[in-house]
């Protein structure tokens, strides 16, 4: 099953009237744009992903996707049209022929969730046309001229539309096609499919799924981003089962610890990093005391069970194996909750060897792993001053702490 993602991120962002095109301005410390990417890159039932910019943009694009590890989804980045459904037809047109579904997403929504990938995903299938909607929360009123209504809907009948609006691609092309004979422009993807007279399903979406198009909008991202807006402050289980629905932005701090002792006859590994020491760490897997902490830190942040449950002992699928593929499983289940990482700051607690010469080895492994950018991983190191057991030599310890950001569904 081939599915696409295809992200329209053409626009010029007149209502924001930024210096920076809005695409490119900074979300939590992150171009605009990316945040969406992010969370289809490492989706397992997106085979790919085709990116739209402004013509003359393409460079600065493909520059960000590949700092931020995205390269590897995105296969194609190609110059937009005037209008957001130019942008899209373009877009369409550069997917491979034997696509089977697509989801058209803003790039401007930065609060996508897997979970809403995979519900429009499974409604296409049924439907072959699924948008992500939500239920209007004002009264809406049509006007007439001098301002004058006309008429009052039925606000219980109306939703409004956001993305992903996913498609067989066969018939969201052939829609795309129709419009452009007919010159028939849409505010969205789907009211082209329903000019064919075909069915379009709605999926309702949280109401954080926001679309960024002026300041305020921006300045809300900011807070839903980093606050914990949108949690419902209902006690007990009915306000659980609230929070769970409508999905919360959040921050989530985690704390990992390990201690491995060393034994004759091992290879040090210490942040991936194979250190020249008469002696290594006893384990399981290659016992990198150090990664072992830092995915505890983050499944602990995530609110998932210990590295323990996830890796055991004793599935000999992890003996020996190198613990940068531990950290790597780590990343993905954190980004199934919706969580990127804001930053991780560790410490390797060591009397001998001296770790200064390696730690940014350490750091680019680590960043790597986890396909985060490098200024947001720290490695530290210190001794005990001969004091206890790191101070006698006996072993190794390690401490991580994490930040989590993003939308959770948890
Ligand atoms: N878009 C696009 N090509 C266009 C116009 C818009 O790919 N010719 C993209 C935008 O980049 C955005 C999405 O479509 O990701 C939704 O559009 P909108 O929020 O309207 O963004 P802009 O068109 O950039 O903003 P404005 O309408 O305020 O100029
Ligand atoms: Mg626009």
């Amino acid at each position: 099953m081939k599915v696409y993602a295809l992200i329209p991120a053409a626009g010029s962002g007149r209502r924001m009237g930024s210096e920076t095109k809005k695409q490119f301005l900074l979300l939590g410390g992150r171009p605009l744009f990316l945040h969406c990417l992010e969370v289809f890159a490492h989706h397992p039932e997106v085979t790919g992903i085709v990116l739209v910019v402004s013509p003359g943009d393409e460079e600065r694009a493909a520059r960000l996707v590949a700092e931020y590890g995205l390269d590897k989804k995105v296969e194609k980045i190609i110059p937009g049209g005037a209008e957001r459904q130019d942008s899209v037809r373009l877009g369409l047109a550069a997917l491979p022929q034997d696509t089977d579904f697509v989801l058209i997403h803003d790039a401007a929504r930065p609060f996508l969730t897997p979970d809403l990938i995979e519900r429009t995903l499974a409604a296409a299938r049924r439907t072959g046309a699924a948008v992500a909607a939500v239920p209007v929360k004002d009264t809406i009123k049509v006007a007439g001229p001098n301002r004058l209504v006309e008429r009052t809907l039925k606000r219980s009948t109306l939703w409004a539309i956001g993305t992903p609006q996913t498609f067989a691609y066969g018939l969201i092309l052939e829609a795309h096609r129709r419009a452009h004979e007919d010159r028939f422009i849409g505010t969205d993807d789907a009211v082209l499919v329903e000019r064919l007279g075909r069915p379009v399903e709605l999926v309702p979406a949280s109401d954080t799924n926001i679309k960024i198009t002026t300041p305020t909008d921006l300045l809300l991202a900011e807070c839903l981003f980093g606050r914990g807006a949108g949690d419902s402050k209902e006690a007990g289980p009915a306000g659980e089962k609230k929070r769970k629905e409508e999905g919360s932005c959040m921050m989530r701090v985690g704390t990992g610890f390990d201690v491995h002792a060393f034994k004759p006859g091992r290879r040090l590994v210490l942040g991936g990093v194979e250190i020249p020491y008469p002696r290594g760490l006893g384990g399981h897997s290659d016992a990198d005391v150090l990664l072992h902490a830092i995915a505890d830190a983050l499944l602990g942040a995530a609110g998932e069970r210990d590295i323990g449950h996830h890796f055991p002992d004793q599935d000999p699928a992890w003996a020996g194996v190198s613990s940068l593929i531990i950290l790597e499983k780590t990343a993905a289940i954190i980004r199934r909750h919706g969580f990127s990482i804001a930053n991780i700051d560790s410490l390797v607690i060591a009397q001998e060897p001296k770790i200064a010469p390696y730690v940014e080895k350490m750091r680019a492994n680590i960043a790597q792993a986890l396909q985060i950018p490098l200024e947001r991983v720290a490695v530290k190191a210190t001794s005990t001053e001969r004091l206890g057991f790191t101070g006698r030599g006996e072993g190794i310890a390690a401490q991580a702490v994490c930040l989590l950001q993003g939308v959770s569904t948890r």
